[in-house]
């Protein structure tokens, strides 16, 4: 059999990073966006978005020609054999629930130029019962009816690290009803396959469990320590000491137990938020109230962060000039969705902090969600004349500062490590009154 030809739909983080990286793999690719602009930057060899290393791999896949983006599904049911379905599922305001409008409209508008036997592959996460309602749906729509297959395979890339965690994943696993949906999958994953990668494959309920359940473990494992800093906040003791201790017995493992201003992004938020909305329509939502839990710890510590800030400059932050470093939810991403760098920011702002905020780069999206944050464009910008600065997000760069020569700038010496990531003996040492979430 020849390769199959491949679509994606939607060109967001997960669609631009799949597209490109299935390229990568060999593969003819047809990325597919609603938005004319994304798709037209992504022609251009632009990502949208920041992710190292994605801008050269997709400029050499649309070179080698296997790699192009249109905003029309005729064009895409005409090319594909496989479609990948990679828009987001957002939560819904003033909601837990995530809002299914986009993955239902890309049902709605392939599925009806669907002539030929293929196989939809959902990767977006979803509340479990979803495919189900879907596959019938494409079933519907089709003129080639149940021949257009449905098949859930979930994806576990994380932001900073898409291109890595798309090439070689920890797992694959495959939601599928017939042997022949496993099959393309297995053609359309044989590298990483041969490589190593372990297949899981299952039904298509336990395929979208998979997701939630991943990512509220990591949420909870977060939340957990995060817990355990608060409890060494009340009782004396290093959360970092007491995660490094737990950490060496294996079945907890060290990784996901960096406490500090707790979990933010397009992803563990919303899913956990999701997945109780879900528990509740299914009857089973006293099963994950503790998720509810997970959630609360986690927005304490955004206000903690605050509350220490709010004691190193004597107890008001009226006429203070606060010095924010971070606006992305995390590091090497330009991600400011629920981010609790930029919520700290705007919260300090509110209470009457001279704010300046300073990201590598998530300025310009930060901008757009908080336009009344001043945004300035180093750390030394944001940090002369500063009476406190925040570490927020501890990008490489904030890591590696020199707290002698940053001492030389500010109005006073005051740092609240938001990470647990400065070298906490370098900053004392440097004259600084150095405060972080869950140590003395
Ligand atoms: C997360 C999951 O890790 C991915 O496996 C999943 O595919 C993805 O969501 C998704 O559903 O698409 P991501 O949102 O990119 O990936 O970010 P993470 O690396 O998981 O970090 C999430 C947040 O937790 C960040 O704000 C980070 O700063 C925080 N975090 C992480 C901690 O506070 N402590 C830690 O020890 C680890």
């Amino acid at each position: 059999m020849s390769a199959p030809r491949i679509t994606v739909l939607g060109t967001g983080y997960l669609g631009a990073t799949h597209a490109v990286c299935m390229a990568a793999l060999g593969f003819e690719v047809l990325g597919m966006d609603v938005d004319k602009d994304k798709v037209e930057a992504l022609s251009a060899g632009t990502v949208p978005f920041y992710e190292p290393g994605l801008d050269e791999i997709l400029q050499e896949q649309i070179a080698a020609g296997r790699l192009r983006f249109t905003t029309s599904y005729a064009e895409v049911a005409e090319f594909g054999d496989v479609h990948f379905v990679a828009v987001g599922t957002p939560q819904k305001p003033g909601e837990y629930a995530a809002d299914m409008r986009y993955v239902d409209a890309v049902v709605d508008g392939l599925a009806p130029y669907l002539t030929r036997p293929c196989l939809v592959v959902g990767k977006s996460t979803v509340p479990v019962g979803t495919a189900e309602r879907l596959a019938e749906r494409i079933t519907e729509l089709a003129p080639v009816g149940a021949a257009a297959e449905l098949a859930w395979n979930p994806e576990f890339l994380r932001e900073g690290f898409a291109v890595e965690d798309t090439l070689h994943p920890d797992r694959l696993v495959f939601g599928v009803r017939s042997e022949r949906a496993e099959q393309v999958l297995r053609d359309v994953y044989a590298t990483p396959i041969a490589e190593g990668t372990p297949v899981v494959v299952t039904d298509f309920a336990t395929a979208q469990l998979v997701k939630v359940a991943a990512n509220s473990f990591l949420a909870t494992k977060i939340s957990f320590i995060n817990a355990m800093a608060e409890i060494c906040e009340a009782a004396g003791g290093d959360v970092t000491t007491l995660a490094d201790a737990i950490g060496y017995d294996a079945r907890i493992g060290r990784r996901f137990l960096n406490a500090g201003l707790g979990f933010g992004g397009g992803c563990l938020p919303k899913d956990i938020r999701a997945f109780m909305a879900r528990a509740g329509e299914l009857g089973a939502g006293e099963t994950l109230t503790f998720l509810k839990e997970v959630d609360a710890i986690n927005m304490r510590r955004r206000q903690r962060t605050v509350d220490l800030a709010r004691e190193l400059v004597g107890g008001s932050f009226l006429g203070a000039c606060v010095a924010v470093l971070g606006a992305a939810f995390k590091p090497d991403s330009d991600d400011v969705r629920d981010s609790p760098a930029l919520n700290v920011a705007a919260s300090l702002q509110l209470q009457g902090a001279q704010v300046a905020v300073y990201d590598p780069k998530a300025n310009a999206n930060a901008r757009r969600v908080f336009p009344t944050l001043r945004y300035v464009d180093s750390v030394v910008e944001a940090a002369r004349g500063a009476d406190v600065v925040l570490h927020l997000t501890e990008w490489r760069e904030f890591r590696e500062l020199d707290p002698v020569e940053l001492g030389a700038i500010v109005e006073q010496r005051n740092i609240v490590d938001g990470r647990n990531a400065l070298d906490v003996t370098a900053w004392r040492a440097a004259g600084w009154h150095y405060r972080a979430l869950g140590r003395p």
